[in-house]
C-alpha cells in the first residue's frame, strides 16, 4: 500500500443498483479507502452509516440534489474514486426497441435523461471535487452496445444511443478535466453482462461463462480502474481492461 492512498474516499452513485451495491461492498473491504459514500434516491436496506460508510440521497436528474450531495461529500474528504453506476434499459415506459416503428419520443427522452444527462450532471458536480495532486479515477458505467463501431446487431436504439452520448460526455469531460487535473482519469467502463434487474429480461441466452454476478463484475470494474493511469483518460474500457472502439 502506498501512502498516497491513505485516507482515500470512494463514491458510488447508484448505490441501490445491482452493480452499485456490489461495488460498495467491495470498496468497503479495500482498506485503501477510509470512507465509502453511496448515493441513491432511496437508502438501500443494507446500507447503514458507520465510521467508514455514508449514504446520501441523490437523484441524478435533479441538479440541486447533486449539488447538495457534492457539498456533503466535500465535508467528508476528497474522492479518489467516483463511479457512476446508474442506468436504465427497461422500465414502465422504457423498453429496448427492436425496430424504428417502436420508437417513442418520450421513451427516448427518458433513456437519454437517465443514461446520459444524469451522469453528465454527476460529472459536473463531482469531477471538480477530485484531487489535483494524485491519481484519481472518475468512471461512468457504460455498455458495449453504446459503441458505434461495434454495432453489428442493431436494435436497442435508445439504450445504444444514450450510452454513445454518455461516452462522448465522458470523453469531452476527460479533456477538460486534464487541464486542471493532469493526474486525473475519466473513463467509460463496460461491466460485462451482469445478472441484475437491468439485464434480467434479456439474459436468457447468455452463456453462463459470460454472465457475471454483481460481485464478480464489481471486482472486474475495480481492477480495471486500479490499472488505469492518466494516459488512459478519455477511454472506453471493457471489464477485462481491453479498450473498446467508439
Ligand atoms: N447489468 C448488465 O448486464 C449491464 C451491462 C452493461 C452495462 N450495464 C450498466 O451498468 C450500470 C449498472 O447497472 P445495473 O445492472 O446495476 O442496473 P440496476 O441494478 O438496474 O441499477 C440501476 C441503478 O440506477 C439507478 N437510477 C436510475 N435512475 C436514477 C435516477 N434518476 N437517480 C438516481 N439513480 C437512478 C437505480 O436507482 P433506483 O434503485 O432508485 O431505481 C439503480 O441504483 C448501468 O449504467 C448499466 O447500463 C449493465
Amino acid at each position: 500500500m502506498t501512502s498516497q492512498m491513505d485516507g482515500d474516499m470512494a463514491i458510488v452513485i447508484g448505490a441501490s443498483g445491482g452493480v452499485g451495491r456490489a461495488l460498495i461492498a467491495a470498496l468497503r473491504l479495500d482498506h485503501r479507502y477510509q470512507h465509502v459514500v453511496g448515493l441513491s434516491r432511496q437508502r438501500p436496506p443494507d446500507m447503514f452509516d458507520d465510521a467508514r460508510q455514508t449514504w446520501l440521497e441523490a437523484n441524478i436528474l435533479d441538479a440541486s440534489s447533486l449539488l447538495l450531495a457534492a457539498r456533503r461529500v466535500a465535508a467528508l474528504g476528497m474522492p479518489t474514486r467516483v463511479i457512476v453506476a446508474t442506468g436504465a434499459l427497461h422500465g414502465p415506459s422504457l423498453s429496448p426497441e427492436k425496430s424504428l416503428r417502436a420508437l417513442s419520443a418520450d421513451a427516448l427522452a427518458e433513456g437519454f435523461a437517465i443514461n446520459a444527462i444524469g451522469p453528465a450532471l454527476v460529472a459536473r458536480h463531482f469531477l471538480p471535487a477530485m484531487p489535483r495532486d494524485r491519481v484519481s479515477v472518475f468512471a461512468a458505467l457504460s455498455a458495449r452496445v453504446g459503441s458505434i463501431a461495434d454495432n453489428r446487431a442493431g436494435g436497442w436504439y435508445g439504450y445504444r444511443a444514450s450510452k454513445a452520448a454518455l461516452n462522448m460526455i465522458v470523453r469531452t469531460a476527460a479533456i477538460e478535466h486534464a487541464r486542471t487535473h493532469p493526474l486525473g482519469v475519466c473513463v467509460a467502463v463496460h461491466p460485462g453482462t451482469v445478472a441484475t434487474p437491468l439485464s434480467r429480461p434479456f439474459i436468457g441466452r447468455t452463456p453462463p461463462s459470460r454472465l457475471f454476478t454483481p460481485q464478480v463484475a464489481a471486482g472486474h470494474v475495480l481492477r480495471v480502474l486500479d490499472g488505469l493511469g492518466p494516459e488512459a483518460t478519455g477511454g472506453f474500457y471493457a471489464w477485462d481492461g481491453a479498450a473498446i472502439p467508439w
